[in-house]
Formats: structure tokens, sequence, C-alpha cells
């Protein structure tokens, strides 16, 4: 059985307290709203997250996740934070690739390559972003581009190394736009997915990988697209920064 996820991306939002909020609220309505057996990852920003882990701490299935890691160990490298900083405050995830940080921060499949190799090396779980923009879908062979992002980042892993990646589908195009993907048009991109994991390494791995679909999620959409055969939940933006319609995107499951 693969794992249901519901991860939270709070992007570059909230302040101190607001967040403190936002977590107690999810956190302790969870138990309560939530009888399926889901985990839900939460990536609020740095300077929240040893808060988060603090205050998550004792709850099932509750993990949290930073959303950057240096692809750096450690070093002479201001401003930057690393895989186990990280790790030393008890998160067990960090968000690596998400196109954000490949855009604005010129993030290459070669530098994604090595963050995944610094976070595997301080025993992190990845949830790794791939995604092809507008342009991209209505011109080109967008499968091939997908499957080369696979391809570079990931593919140099072991079948071991690569248990510890959840995958996350987002089409650029549907990121904060309020377009989302149909659930046939992110069905048969996650189908793809896993037949390309199947060819490299194995059915079973196909079969146990977690692919998660991202891109203006919200409790309206969230039941039909995770009720597709191979979507297991999904990367939450916007919708992730109120408690209400993120826990209503993680009762999709129940
Ligand atoms: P969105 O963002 O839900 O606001 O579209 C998703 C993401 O960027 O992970």
């Amino acid at each position: 059985m693969r794992k249901k996820i519901v991860a939270g991306n709070w992007k570059m939002n909230k302040n101190y307290e607001e967040a403190l909020s936002l977590i107690s609220e999810i956190i302790n309505m969870k138990d309560l709203e939530i009888n399926s057996n889901m985990e839900m990852v939460l990536a609020p920003p740095f300077p929240y997250l040893k808060a988060a882990v603090d205050l998550s701490k004792g709850y099932s299935n509750v993990f949290i996740a930073a959303q950057n890691i240096n692809e750096n160990i450690s070093g002479a490298y201001t401003g930057e934070i690393s895989a186990e900083m990280i790790q030393s405050i008890g998160c067990n995830y960090v968000i690596i690739g998400h196109s954000e940080r490949r855009l604005y921060f010129h993030e290459t499949n070669e530098v994604l390559r090595k963050k995944v190799d610094t976070a595997l090396s301080r025993v992190l779980k990845i949830i790794f972003c791939i995604g092809e923009s507008k342009e991209e879908r209505e011109t080109k062979d967008f499968y091939a581009i997908l499957k080369l992002q696979l391809e570079a980042s990931l593919f140099h892993l072991t079948e071991n190394e690569f248990e510890n990646i959840v995958l996350a589908y987002e089409p650029v195009w549907a990121i904060g736009t309020g377009l989302t993907a149909s659930p046939e048009q992110a069905q048969e991109v996650h189908s793809f997915l896993r037949k390309v994991i199947a060819e490299k390494y194995s059915e079973s791995l196909a079969e146990s990988t977690s692919i998660l679909y991202g891109g203006s999620c919200n409790p309206k959409n969230s039941k039909t697209l995770f009720s597709q055969k191979d979507i297991d939940g999904g990367l939450i933006g916007g919708a992730s920064l109120k408690s209400r319609e993120f826990l209503d995107i993680c009762k999709s499951f129940s």
C-alpha cells in the first residue's frame, strides 16, 4: 500500500505568531477530524521549523519539512541552511526541485542532484518536485522534459535510496494560478511517471512510490484528484495557509 500524503508548502508567508497558531490549529484538529492513516507534512519557513517540530511531537503521522537546503554539507556559505541543521532539529523531510527555486534561484538539475545526495546523507526524506511550464506543455514533448528532470536529478540513486523519495508532479502553469490540471490530465502524467520508475528500477518500487499532485489544489478539487489511481495526495501552496482548507484537503481520503 502506498502512503497517502498531504504536504503544505507555506512558502514565504506568515509571521511567528501566525505560524504557531496555524500549526497548532492544524495539529489539534487533525486527530479529531481525520481518521484515515494519511501522512501530513508541514513545510513552514526556516525560522519556525524548530517550533513546528516541538508542537508536532507525539502526534502520529505529522512530519515537518524544510522548503530548501544548500547542496553543500557545511562551510562558508553565508545565509545558507544545511541538511544537517534541519535534521538536527528534528525535521524529517525537505522539499527539493520546486519550480520557484528552479526559476528564481536558478537551480539546475545538476544542483538539485547534489541537494538530493546531501539530504539523503543526513537521512532526510525528500519531496522532489517536477513539472512542465505552459510553453513546454503547448509546444514541446513535455513528457520527455519530465523524464529528463527525473533522470538528471534522481536516477543515479540506488533502489534503496529512491525509497526515500516522494515525487510531486506540479505543472508550473497550475501553481498559484487557480488553473488546476484536470484529474485526467494529472492521472495521465502520474501513470507515466510510475512507468518511467518501473523501467529504470522495478515494478515494486514504482508501485510503492507516492506521487503527489500540486498546483492550485483546493478542497473543491482535491477529492476527485486524489481518487485517481496514481495520485497519492497533494503538495499544497495557497490552501495550506488556512487551517480549515488544509484539513478539508486532508479529509479527501477519509
Ligand atoms: P499552489 O502551490 O497550491 O498555491 O498552487 C503549490 C506549490 O507551489 O507547491
